[in-house]
């Protein structure tokens, strides 16, 4: 059977990338078993997506370079994960990710699928705030289906995920970034990103789990407080490389909390986190609770003492608002 459409402007991509050099016109048609013309057709439509390929008369095609867009291909290129991103959803503008998502995960969409864009119109933060999502950012949505965890130990998943990001960054950029519990990203002590996750639930049974995460990278018009990876490094990064190694890591991790392993990345998002020692007034269903935050516990519950001593555990679904630290 004959490819057909975008699956091959995705087998051209690959064999120009298998090959440095030129690779000729006519060898590449045979190859894909379609016409000259056709092929050119398919070069041009690789061009407006924003492939860089050059054509030299007598030498043939050469990929110069790929766009930073989260175009499947380009998610799944050199990825190397068993399950996180097998199914890549791509789109250019949408409400929301987090509501693509869900849908799929309603119609059974196998766990690791993830939903990308470029911008949103209505994106979502926790604790029913707008994520304002120009362009230039990190935005996506994961389906998850854990089989091991109880609704009572998902608060961990919105906290290794944050940490898959930490590290995800400064593997590929270098930059140190910070966590505030439950699920934000900080450089420089301000908000970079965020994660938030949706839970479909049966009583105590997680059905499935949309794990959203919007990182800004290289966007400019950022809400007050919020910062960019450009804005804090004076420069362009680019997204795909960061995108992929967080998704890496967001895998290893993920594979280790279902095997009832995660102890040692809550101690090390522990590590990373800015609030130990800082005073916190919180509102939990409706009640004002104020303490010092002293750490996570085992499930990534956040651990406040309280003024007369006592301690209190929060779960991230608790919280209804965080007052800043003093
Ligand atoms: C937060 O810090 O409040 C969490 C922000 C999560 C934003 C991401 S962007 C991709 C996904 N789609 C959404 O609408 N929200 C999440």
């Amino acid at each position: 059977m004959k490819p057909s459409g975008k699956n091959l402007d995705y087998l051209i991509v690959q064999a120009l990338r298998d090959d440095s050099g030129y690779f000729s016109g006519e060898e590449l048609a045979s190859k894909l078993g379609i016409s000259r013309q056709a092929l050119w057709k398919h070069i041009s439509n690789l061009t407006d997506r924003g492939y860089d390929i050059t054509a030299v008369p007598h030498r043939g095609y050469k990929l110069v370079s790929s766009p930073d867009k989260f175009y499947p291909e380009e998610v799944k290129y050199k990825l190397g994960t068993k399950f996180l991103a097998t199914q890549v959803y791509y789109y250019d503008a949408v409400d929301s990710t987090q509501k693509i998502a869900w849908q799929l995960g309603l119609e059974g969409a196998p766990e690791g699928t993830i939903v990308f864009t470029e911008t949103q119109s209505k994106g979502r933060g926790r604790l029913e705030r707008k994520w304002i999502s120009p362009a230039g950012g990190i935005y996506f949505s994961l389906l998850l289906r854990p089989k091991s965890l109880l609704l009572s130990e998902i608060t961990q998943i919105s906290l290794i995920i944050s940490l898959a990001c930490l590290k995800g960054i400064k593997e590929t950029t270098g930059i140190d970034c910070q966590v505030k519990w439950p699920n934000d990203i900080l450089v420089s002590g301000k908000k970079l990103g965020g994660v938030l996750c949706e839970i479909n639930a049966e009583a105590d049974r997680v059905l499935f789990l949309i794990a959203g995460v919007g990182i800004n990278i290289n966007s400019k018009d950022l809400p007050s407080g919020a910062t960019s990876l450009h804005l804090y490094a004076k420069k362009k990064f680019r997204r795909l490389d960061i995108t992929q190694e967080i998704i890496r890591q967001i895998e290893a991790a993920y594979l280790k909390v279902q095997q009832g392993e995660s102890g040692e990345l809550l101690a090390e998002w522990s590590k990373s986190c800015i609030l130990w020692g800082k005073h916190l007034e919180l509102k939990l269903s409706g009640k004002i609770i104020e303490g010092t935050a002293v750490n996570i516990d085992d499930k990534g519950y956040l651990i406040l003492r309280v003024d007369n001593g006592t301690q209190h555990k929060v779960s991230a679904g608790d919280i209804v608002k965080v007052r800043s630290c003093r």
